[in-house]
């Protein structure tokens, strides 16, 4: 049974009428100039001045798959890059089965769990930054009984296993492969300044954040750096002490006593917040990185504030500021953007550009219309080093709207048009975020319950990043209409044959189409009947229409994508492969299962991207 109702409530804001409007009067006038206060889309905004639909990608769409493999459309062909623990270096050694590694191996290797990637090119090189969000524990430590770390060196590798890889890539006779012993590899284990909430033992003068671990999505500037955003963080402390009573700050982070697995607080003191209970300050912020230079120090990026950071979608709006648009994946958690204080300079030094600026956090109205509210000193009554440590406090106090999980951020580099996924949240309208604001259903997030996603879109006002007011809808409502007929079937624009959950990783290519990737649930039954498993779709924004492009392995997830420099190649990210047990990708047999990210071509040479 397919049901193609539009469950939206909302009368739909016809983006595309404003968009075609807006453009035949920019063609008309022929430059970049104000439109009317109804019509906010403009290519000026980026600095193109290119059609504003999707070029067409032509493949069949895929039906869902439960096969234990990566699928791809005729025409099309995948193969592996790299996975968990190759080594980066001839000196390192070649993934052990059994062993799975140790600390030795695995700070020479790739990590565990790729997350978000981008493609950097420097005199001819390709050089990809990859995010190892965290470690699958029972594969990682899957030599250990409980597939738990016992040992210091179990804690050295599982660290290890975590951060940020550099590697160059190339390639050769039409596959791609990892160049070991490039100058560019690295393994990031790098070091908020000075303010009294973020000294610790291991740095009293509170100025060096000592690495970084849980990066999930990223971001790459247009001065060629790479963000790497930290999210679950609050996972890898605990507390020797069970009598701690931890801060309201650490209860709105999550921060808790008892050790989740990881057991890092077992041999390094810096993650028992009993001891060092400044330690967490210092971690959920994003990272900037120059991969094209393996000196450089990696930097934390304060200004852009300190929450679970999903992804950090980076644009430069047409007055030349740059605009940084952030996503905190928790339920009840909030939407963000950062407007740089100084402006962009194509042809000057841009490396300080995150250092300062403003922080905002959306507030959406029912009506479809929506604004961002400054934090600052003056609207929250905290100081500016509160408020980029304590975030999350500063947006609720402004009355921010709670959100569904809000995962990857994506801008439109044709139009002012901007996505960002609300993956799911079971507890919407069921009970208060952490931080204890109302989670009653709301415009953008308007079913209680909500266990499959939507993806909102919005259109700043005047078609310029740096707006403070926006205009919204939803580009889609996930559901399963093979299984429901009310607003969990989701919007007009899923049917039988794109079905899926949980939207997370989504990402506009060069040609305007919006490319989706799944982190959902993959038991293909009852409200996840017929979705198989997670999986990669292609939209487009203009007409709305959906379709499946690639199907992931058992129990993994889709997540991270990028392009090689002639968009012939697409990377993607395949993390989280048989997370329960029943998968044996890449390798088949008995092998263990481990995340890859893979190369998709087409097989007449064409663009992909
Ligand atoms: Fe690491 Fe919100 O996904
Ligand atoms: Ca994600
Ligand atoms: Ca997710
Ligand atoms: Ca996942």
């Amino acid at each position: 049974m397919t049901s193609n109702t539009q469950h939206d409530e909302q009368t739909p804001v016809d983006f595309d009428t404003l968009a075609d409007n807006a453009f035949s009067r920019r063609q008309f006038l022929g430059g970049c100039v104000a439109f009317g206060a109804t019509s906010f889309v403009s290519a000026c905004a980026t600095g193109t001045n290119k059609a504003q639909a999707a070029s067409p990608l032509v493949f069949s769409a895929l039906p869902a798959s439960t096969a234990d493999n990566v699928v791809v459309p005729e025409g099309f062909s995948w193969q592996v890059v790299a996975k968990w623990g190759d080594p980066l270096w001839s000196k390192g050694v070649e993934f052990d089965q059994n062993s799975r590694g140790t600390g030795a191996s695995q700070e020479l290797a790739f990590g565990d769990n790729n997350d978000g990637m981008a493609m950097f090119t420097k005199e001819g090189k390709h050089i990809l930054a990859v995010n190892n969000e965290y470690v699958n524990r029972g594969i990682f430590h899957g030599n250990r009984a409980d597939g738990k770390p016992i040992n210091a060196d179990d804690v050295r590798k599982s660290k290890a296993g975590h951060g940020v890889t550099v590697m160059e890539v190339t390639e050769k006779y039409g596959q791609w492969e990892v160049v070991k012993d490039s100058a560019y590899n690295r393994r990031i284990t790098a070091p908020v300044r000075g303010h009294a909430l973020v000294k610790t033992a291991a740095n009293p003068k509170g100025d060096m954040a000592n690495g970084t671990f849980n990066n999930c999505g990223n971001g790459e500037t247009p001065w060629g750096t790479y963000l790497a955003c930290e999210e679950n963080f609050n996972g890898y402390f605990s507390s020797s002490d069970d009598t701690y009573k931890g801060s309201a700050e650490f209860k709105r982070y999550g921060i808790k006593n008892k050790d989740r697995g990881y057991r890092w607080a077992m041999t390094d003191e810096r993650f028992d917040i009993s001891k060092n209970p400044n330690e967490p300050n210092r971690f959920g912020y994003i990272v900037e990185i120059d991969p094209t230079d393996p000196t450089s120090t990696p930097k934390k990026r304060t200004a852009l504030g300190r929450f679970k950071h999903e992804n950090a979608e980076v644009v430069v709006a047409a007055d030349g500021h740059v605009v940084v648009y952030m996503g905190d994946d928790e339920r009840g958690e909030f939407l963000y953007k950062f407007i740089s204080k100084n402006k962009y300079n194509k042809f000057g030094r841009n490396t300080d550009l995150l250092e300062s600026g403003t922080i905002y956090v959306a507030k959406f109205s029912d009506k479809q219309t929506g604004e961002w509210i400054a934090l600052t000193p003056a609207t929250t009554g905290m100081s500016e080093a509160e408020i980029a440590i304590h975030t999350r406090i500063a947006a609720s106090k402004v009355g921010a709207t709670t959100m569904d999980r809000p995962e990857w951020v994506a801008a439109n580099p044709l139009k002012a048009e901007v996505c960002c996924a609300l993956t799911n949240n079971k507890n919407r309208a069921v009970k208060p975020n952490a931080g204890g604001d109302d989670t009653a259903v709301n415009g953008p997030n308007p079913r209680k319950k909500n266990n499959y996603g939507q993806i909102v879109r919005w259109m700043e006002d005047g078609g310029i990043h740096t707006a403070k007011t926006f205009k919204w809808d939803l580009f889609v409502t996930v559901g399963n209409p093979t299984v429901h007929n009310d607003a969990y079937a989701g919007s007009s624009n899923i049917t039988e044959a794109n079905i899926f959950n949980s939207p997370d990783g989504i990402k506009f290519d060069s040609q305007g189409r919006l490319w989706i990737q799944t982190d959902g649930k993959y038991s293909n039954k009852g409200d996840y009947a017929n979705m198989g498993n997670n999986q990669m779709l292609l939209a487009d924004t203009s007409t709305g229409e959906i379709k499946r492009f690639m199907t992931g392995p058992n129990e993994a997830e889709v997540t991270g994508i990028t392009w090689s420099k002639d968009k012939k190649t697409l990377f993607v990210g395949i993390q989280h492969p048989g997370e329960k047990g029943n998968s044996h990708w890449p390798d088949g047999g008995s092998s263990v299962p481990r995340s890859a990210i893979i190369a998709i071509r087409r097989n007449d040479g064409g663009l992909i991207g």
